[in-house]
């Protein structure tokens, strides 16, 4: 028995000599919120088609609640896998009104397919609806009723492609906070692609984390952020500066001092600094310093760029009362952990 809902074990993918998927492996938990977060262009859309049943991967395996729907012996259509989708671009069918759409993929008889499609309409706050045509909604409207066409049939996974990406900031914080409680009151198992770190930080119950058609690591958003896997993850999720060092025993020596490592190591080191985890001093003659080249203030929080005597540029976030000014002599501090990497060759 597998703790899990969907399964990908070493899925590759390639588009004639273009390699999309390499060795993609990853689990979801029934019940959780999985983030795809990689740039575009890295393979996420592609990898939901393989789990939706669209395409089929050239190798590896798709296990959805324990029974494999894709090896290489066996591909299980589509519309047998249970698996529903919400594309990037609605996809409403035009020619339908809002309660065709919902029940388009239903069973049953036409009294019971419209009480579900009522059902679905009053889970996404469109009841009254029914009868609008699609270009008779606005954006975020549309887009619940893709999310409710979607739910409609009970799927045991929901697939969203970047599905808040055509509405505005205020409106997209709005539909995916309702789109969470819906999903965990409905208790579907969700992969939600996306390219906005927020987004999938804010949103996820764990992030997969998606460069060149590799997923790079998968955990919780704390760990992606604070402990992440490599070097690439630490730079993809989240802003950082990035110093040179020099390990010895359980100690990093870099511009900003002495650093302790969780796990002792030896040679030269990559040291990530998140701008929060910098603290700024007015100048009081201690090294290292610098001063202020820029501010941008955010209402919640500040960032301020400080080039160091030594010409090193470093990002600091600040809370928003902290009172510096552009051309300001100022120290700098590390005031929370480092990440550390280990350098190889031809890094
Ligand atoms: N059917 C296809 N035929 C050829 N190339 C494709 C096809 N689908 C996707 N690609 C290519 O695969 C790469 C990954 O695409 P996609 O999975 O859509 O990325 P993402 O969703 O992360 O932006 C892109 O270079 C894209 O052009
Ligand atoms: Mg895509």
């Amino acid at each position: 028995m597998t703790p899990y809902a969907l399964e990908c074990i070493n899925l590759s993918k390639a588009f004639g000599q273009l390699s999309v998927l390499e060795d993609v492996t990853f689990g979801v938990e029934a019940g959780q919120l999985t983030a795809l977060l990689g740039p575009s262009g890295c393979g996420k859309t592609t990898l939901l088609r393989l789990i939706a049943g669209f395409e089929q991967p050239d190798s590896g395996v798709i296990i959805i609640n324990g029974r494999v729907v894709a090896d290489q012996q066996r591909e299980v259509p589509a519309e047998q896998r249970r698996v529903g989708m919400v594309f990037q671009e609605y996809a409403l069918f035009q020619h339908l009104d809002v309660a065709g759409n919902i029940a388009f993929g239903l069973r049953g008889s036409p009294r019971q397919k419209q009480a579900r499609a009522s059902e679905l309409l009053a889970l996404v706050g469109l009841t009254g609806l029914e009868k609008r045509m699609p270009y008779e909604l606005s954006g975020g409207q549309q887009q619940r009723v893709a999310l409710a066409r979607a739910l409609a049939p009970r799927p045991e996974i929901l697939l969203l492609d970047e599905p808040f990406s055509n509405l505005d900031a205020a409106l997209r914080i709005q539909l995916r906070a309702e789109v969470k409680a819906i999903l965990k009151s409905t208790g579907t198992t969700c992969i939600f692609v996306t390219h906005d770190q927020e987004e999938a930080l804010s949103f996820a119950d764990q992030v997969a984390v998606m460069l060149g058609g590799r997923i790079l690591q998968v955990a919780p958003p704390q760990q992606i952020y604070h402990h992440p896997a490599s070097l690439e993850v630490a730079e993809f999720v989240g802003e950082s500066n990035r110093l040179t060092g020099h390990a010895s025993g359980g100690t990093v020596t870099c511009l900003l001092g002495e650093v302790s490592t969780a796990s002792p190591m030896r040679g030269p080191v990559d040291v990530l600094i998140r701008p929060e985890a910098l603290s700024l001093h007015p100048a009081n003659g201690q090294q290292p310093h610098g001063h202020i080249t820029w501010r941008e203030f955010y209402g919640h929080d500040q960032r301020l760029g400080v080039v160091l005597s030594d010409g090193t540029s470093l990002v600091v976030r600040l809370g928003p009362e902290d009172a510096f000014e552009v051309g300001q002599e100022v120290s700098i501090r590390l005031a929370a952990p480092a990440m550390i990497f280990p350098r190889h060759a031809g890094d």
